[in-house]
């Protein structure tokens, strides 16, 4: 399988790492074989070469913050991603739930060209899945993207896999790592100020906090899998929001006493054929398996008809965790082949 990388961040790299770690393993294993034939990055520059680049030296330079040297190209992102002959698009540039930024324009091409698109980016997937799914149908390639949610812990491939068959009426869950490790560190006695200061200086929280903090990244998610998993088409606008900013160290203390504890939680749920999202901090009684998911992590609780509630808890960001992603997409593209 032939890959191209737009975008050679933390998550490009993270893919890469495991595929130069894992590659006798997933040959002897899975059979299967790889090249990675393209990369373009704003930092790094773009390198193309068909019959395989040389990622041990262009991670380097990555990893040294220079500009590659070998095999780089004088083509723009769109003219690398028609021209090349990758078989698949790992697109994994930045997050913009805004317009979906460039994005949404690679993955395009991408599919256009009969590439299929494996992505992290919750840009295309929250404001243009309908549409992307459609001109992968089409072009007779696929659009993958488990890393949008929980990173790589199973969420989006569970539903046609393990549970295939089982109707879901609800999923609520904790779908950010930041915010759900400002409020398990405010029950140890900090304030939110003071935990948002330590959360930037940790890297859990952007310098602008305001996607985690108001919730707007959830609320990304809960669109997401509204669409996918319910099948509905909403809007990220249709997804109500309320973020973690008044949750004050009284209210911390309130819960406690109610045997309870506040999470923000992103909720998707479908009632008379009508699908609803939500997110907003809730008080969730201890007895229940997301009030003990504290710190970074992820979880999210599937209520079925055949095996009642499902929940799944794992890492929801990290540069392996978040490769991890990109390769069981791209190990069911080669198992679907
Ligand atoms: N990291 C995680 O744990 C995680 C988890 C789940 C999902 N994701 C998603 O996965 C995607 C990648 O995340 P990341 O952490 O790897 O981000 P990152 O470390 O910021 O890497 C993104 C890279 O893409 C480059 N880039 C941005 N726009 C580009 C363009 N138009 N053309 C070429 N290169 C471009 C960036 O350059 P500049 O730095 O110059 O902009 C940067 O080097 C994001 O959409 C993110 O939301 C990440």
């Amino acid at each position: 399988m032939k890959l191209a990388l737009l975008g050679f961040g933390t998550v490009g790299q993270g893919i890469c790492e495991i595929l130069l770690k894992k590659k006798d393993y997933l040959k002897k294993k899975y059979d299967f074989d790889f090249n990675i034939v393209a990369v373009a990055d704003f930092v790094n520059g773009n390198v193309y070469n068909p019959d395989g680049l040389d990622i041990p030296f262009i991670l380097e330079q990555a990893k040294a913050k220079k500009k590659f040297t070998k095999d780089v190209v004088d083509w723009d992102n769109i003219k690398l991603i028609k021209e090349c002959n990758a078989d698949v698009l790992c697109e994994l540039t930045f997050t913009d739930l805004n317009t979906g930024g460039p994005a949404i324009e690679h993955c395009k091409a991408a599919l256009e060209s009969g590439k299929h698109v494996v992505t992290s980016n919750k840009g295309p997937a929250a404001l243009k899945y309908p549409e992307m799914k459609k001109l992968a149908d089409k072009n007779g390639v696929q659009f993958l993207i488990e890393g949008t949610v929980c990173a790589g812990t199973p969420v989006i491939n569970l539903i046609d896999g393990p549970l295939a068959g089982c109707v879901i009426s609800k999923i609520c869950g904790i779908l950010n790592g930041t915010t759900n490790y400002m409020l398990s560190e405010m029950e140890k006695g900090m304030d939110y100020d003071e935990v948002l200061k330590v959360a930037q200086e940790l890297g859990y929280a952007e310098a602008d906090p305001t996607g985690d903090v108001e919730g707007y990244d959830a609320r990304g998610k809960v669109t997401i899998l509204a669409n996918i998993v319910m099948g509905a088409s909403l809007e990220i606008s249709d997804v109500s929001c309320e973020g973690i900013t008044k949750i004050t160290s009284d209210d911390i203390k309130k819960a406690k006493e109610q045997n309870a504890r506040w999470k923000l939680i992103g909720t998707v749920e479908k009632k008379d054929g009508k699908v609803t999202g939500s997110v907003a901090p809730e008080m969730i009684d201890l007895s229940h398996p997301l009030a003990g998911v504290m710190g970074a992590t992820n979880a999210l609780t599937f209520s079925t008809d055949l095996l009642g509630d499902v929940t799944i808890v794992g890492p929801g960001a990290g540069k392996i965790e978040t490769g991890f992603s990109i390769l069981t997409d791209i190990l069911s593209i080669h198992r679907s082949k």
